[in-house]
């Protein structure tokens, strides 16, 4: 167990002025330099449009951790909850408790901030380790999927009742029932915010709120995964989801694309695959992790 007056490394929140030193951590732990100061300030833009919060585990000046984590707040299921969206630490300094460290630090600030859960979705075994190290538990599997899309029909019946974008927050109300990787805040805070600065590649992403007869929805496309909220009590209604699903393939494709990718419950997975001109290409399971706080 790693006890704090041992450490050889402090944790705290990281500011903008970090935003060099952070860029520099990952220049080096990977073999190609990827990461860039401009694009760590441009992260902490979105983080601060999701409400997320960043912190960095620093041995004197040189960052050699970073985590990203995010509040949501959702109707149930999900509820309130912590999720970590970003975890690294540096290729010369792992294995001394850094991530460890780092995790827990921020599950302590969603504890204060009176957060019921804190959940994440390991990228590997490694990080599967650690986060049950720390208490977490797997609650869920889901399928992450890339679809081609072909000849996909209009739906009949479904309606455009406006487009939303930054200051909407449709998770707020809704169930976000396909997509749910990480908090819906994330994707949708990044995605508007790189298309209202012009990044290239953002033109594209779009957010509908449709409706088909008395029920109501929401069609996201975050540029490359789908994501569908549906009212609470429509969640794992399949007609509903399916339509609202072939809406946006639909809309997807008059973009001139012919992928996407979703991730979906393990559940609703032959529902999206049941879409007409929609054919899995790819697919693998995802794991969510959660524990109580
Ligand atoms: C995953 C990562 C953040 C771990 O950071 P770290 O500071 O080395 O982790 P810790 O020292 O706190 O290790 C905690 C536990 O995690 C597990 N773990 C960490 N690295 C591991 C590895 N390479 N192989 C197996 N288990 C590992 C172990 O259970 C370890 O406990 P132990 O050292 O007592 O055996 C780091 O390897 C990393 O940045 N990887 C690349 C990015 C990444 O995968 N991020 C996670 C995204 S979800």
């Amino acid at each position: 167990m790693t006890t704090r007056a041992a450490r050889p490394f402090e944790v705290r929140q990281a500011t903008r002025k970090d935003a060099e030193t952070i860029a520099k951590m990952f220049q080096e732990s990977w073999p190609i330099a990827w990461e860039t100061a401009e694009k760590v300030r441009m992260q902490f833009d979105i983080l601060d449009l999701a409400q997320g919060q960043v912190l960095v585990a620093a041995i004197g000046d040189k960052v050699v951790g970073h985590c990203e984590f995010i509040p949501s707040m959702e109707p149930p299921p999900y509820g309130n909850y912590g999720c970590v969206e970003v975890l690294e630490v540096h290729r010369g300094y792992r294995r001394m408790g850094i991530g460890t460290a780092l995790v827990e630090q921020a599950m302590d600030i969603c504890r204060k901030a009176g957060l019921e859960r804190f959940e994440t979705v390991p990228q590997d075994e490694r990080s599967e380790a650690l986060y049950a190290k720390v208490g977490m538990r797997t609650i869920e599997r889901f399928l992450s999927l890339s679809l081609a899309l072909r000849e996909v029909p209009p739906v009949n019946g479904v309606v455009l009742k406006g487009e939303l974008g930054l200051k909407e927050r449709p998770w707020e109300t809704m169930h976000h029932a396909i997509g749910h990787r990480f908090c819906a805040s994330y994707p949708w805070s990044s995605a508007f915010h790189r298309k209202s600065v012009g990044l290239k590649g953002y033109e594209n992403v779009f957010a509908h709120h449709i409706a088909r007869r008395e029920t109501e929805g929401v069609v996201f496309f975050d540029r490359a995964y789908l994501h569908i909220f549906v009212q609470p009590q429509e969640m794992m209604d399949e007609d509903v989801i399916c339509a609202f699903f072939q809406y946006g393939a639909f809309q997807i494709l008059k973009q001139k694309r012919a992928s996407v990718y979703v991730n979906v419950p393990f559940a609703l997975a032959d529902v999206v695959r049941a879409v007409p001109g929609v054919f899995q290409s790819e697919g693998h399971f995802l794991y969510r992790m959660s524990t109580d706080l």
